[in-house]
């Protein structure tokens, strides 16, 4: 059993699966010459998710949403890289004692129309003022739908859990608790961005930002 996510909106709205395309009936056979891509006009969606999208989120949501699945396996799997490739050696290892667990989901997560105004591209990771300590753990797709994944109990398998509040607590948990640290949702979602912007958004700057001294 995979994932459904739901658009809460949609279901609120009752509007279900009744997404049948009014324009379906305009497209025909010679339409399909004027595009460099093909055109179908219908309401079934010509997308590829990591994980199951359900019905309910009509094409705009699911090409988005689409996407941000793939950004998150990116984000999750760069980590795991990064661990593989650095183990404790990596500066960012010490401070995070990070540790993956596997990549199996089930259940369902709802996500309502605000993400789809807010959460942000993990390209733009480092910019528009982002830091890892400033901002907020869901400012992206990638770290909001993580968050969301570690929560469905078949992934975490009941291990993660929040013990630490935020990026202070967190740092203090991998100091004086690595082994609850590892299994801390905020911490491994913290890991997963610093080390994506460390590597990848800023190379080898990355832009953690200031640890506010307690
Ligand atoms: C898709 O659903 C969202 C959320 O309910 C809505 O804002 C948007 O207008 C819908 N798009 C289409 C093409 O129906
Ligand atoms: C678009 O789809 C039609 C019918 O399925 C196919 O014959 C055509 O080659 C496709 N065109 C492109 C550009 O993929
Ligand atoms: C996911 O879980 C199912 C059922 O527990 C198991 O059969 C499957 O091998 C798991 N897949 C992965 C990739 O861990």
């Amino acid at each position: 059993m995979l994932p459904k996510i739901f658009a809460a909106a949609v279901l609120a709205h009752g509007l279900g699966a009744a997404v049948a395309s009014p324009i379906a009936g305009r497209a025909d056979a010679s339409s399909d010459t004027a595009f460099t891509h093909n055109v179908t006009y219908s309401a079934a969606v010509d997308v590829n998710p990591a994980f199951p999208i359900h019905e309910s989120c009509n094409v705009t949501l699911q090409r988005q949403l689409t996407r941000a699945l793939d950004e998150t396996v990116t984000l999750a799997a760069h980590a795991k890289e990064h661990i593989l490739r650095w183990g404790g050696e990596s500066p960012l290892c010490k401070s995070w004692a990070g540790h993956w667990r596997g990549s199996n989901a089930t259940q369902e997560t709802v996500i309502c129309d605000l993400s789809f105004a807010k959460r942000r591209w993990l390209d733009a990771t480092c910019g528009l003022r982002y830091t890892v300590v400033g901002s907020p753990l869901n400012t992206f797709w990638a770290t909001d739908l993580l968050h969301r994944l570690l929560h469905v109990p078949q992934i975490s398998e009941g291990a993660v859990e929040h013990f630490a509040e935020d990026y202070a607590e967190v740092l203090e948990l991998a100091k004086t608790d690595p082994a609850k640290s590892a299994l801390d949702s905020d911490a491994i979602q913290y890991f997963a961005i610093d080390v994506y912007a460390y590597d990848i958004a800023a190379p080898g700057q990355g832009c953690t930002g200031e640890v506010e001294e307690a």
